[in-house]
């Protein structure tokens, strides 16, 4: 951090000043010291570029708190996860609804959880897959994998599809997160029955965040 008050100090609380742009405000008076300079306060009012060494202390106190309680999540993570459930979450493929579908499932789950997959079909087979939800990070992962897994499958293929492998395709889950992979097979099978029956696409309702 560069010292470059001069010798000069915050006129609110005293303490020196740093050369740092912040609008975050004083710790004394509530201002920033570019709100002290528009209201014409005098010297401070020629550098916007000023902060107190109260102000810098406390914002590198928060950064560092900031830090440390993502090392902490990043770390409890990986201790829970395996790295492709991790993957699958920061970065869902096929997420969103697809307009236009040939065949939606809608499933809320017992947790509270709602998971909804869309197909469009290429004959008996399935060209794609996207899905939305509203749930934790797992399922999340499970409905990115799952979507990616059965794209090109027959409908035959895809019901045969169990919990059981995509939490393997995920390289395992947690006992407290099998209940996802559920759901999302369970979606999956439910846009599987309305294609095999050619039921009409089903209208989202509002509590599931629907249009
Ligand atoms: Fe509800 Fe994961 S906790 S789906």
């Amino acid at each position: 951090m560069v010292w470059s008050g001069g010798g000069r100090t915050c006129p609110h609380c005293g303490s020196p000043l740093l050369d740092r742009l912040l609008s975050v405000p004083c710790i004394s008076s509530g201002r920033t010291q570019r709100e002290a300079g528009r209201t014409g306060s005098g010297r401070e009012s020629n550098n916007e570029r000023e902060v107190c060494v109260n102000q810098a202390s406390r914002e590198s106190a928060f950064d560092r708190m900031v830090e440390e309680i993502q090392r902490q999540i990043i770390e409890d993570e990986r201790a829970t996860y395996s790295q492709k459930v991790i993957e699958e979450y920061y970065n869902p493929k096929n997420l969103g609804r697809m307009s236009d579908p040939d065949a939606v499932g809608i499933v809320h789950g017992w947790c509270g959880d709602t998971m909804e997959i869309y197909l469009r079909m290429n004959g008996s087979r399935i060209e794609e897959a996207t899905f939305m939800t509203d749930g934790c990070g797992p399922t999340v992962a499970c409905g990115s994998k799952l979507t990616t897994v059965v794209r090109g499958m027959s409908l035959d293929q895809v019901y045969q599809i169990e919990q059981a492998d995509l939490v393997s395709a995920l390289d395992g889950l947690p006992e407290e997160s099998l209940h996802c992979a559920e759901l999302a097979v369970n979606t999956l099978r439910e846009a599987i029955n309305h294609c095999e029956k050619g039921e009409e696409i089903p209208r989202l309702s509002e509590n599931t965040g629907g249009e």
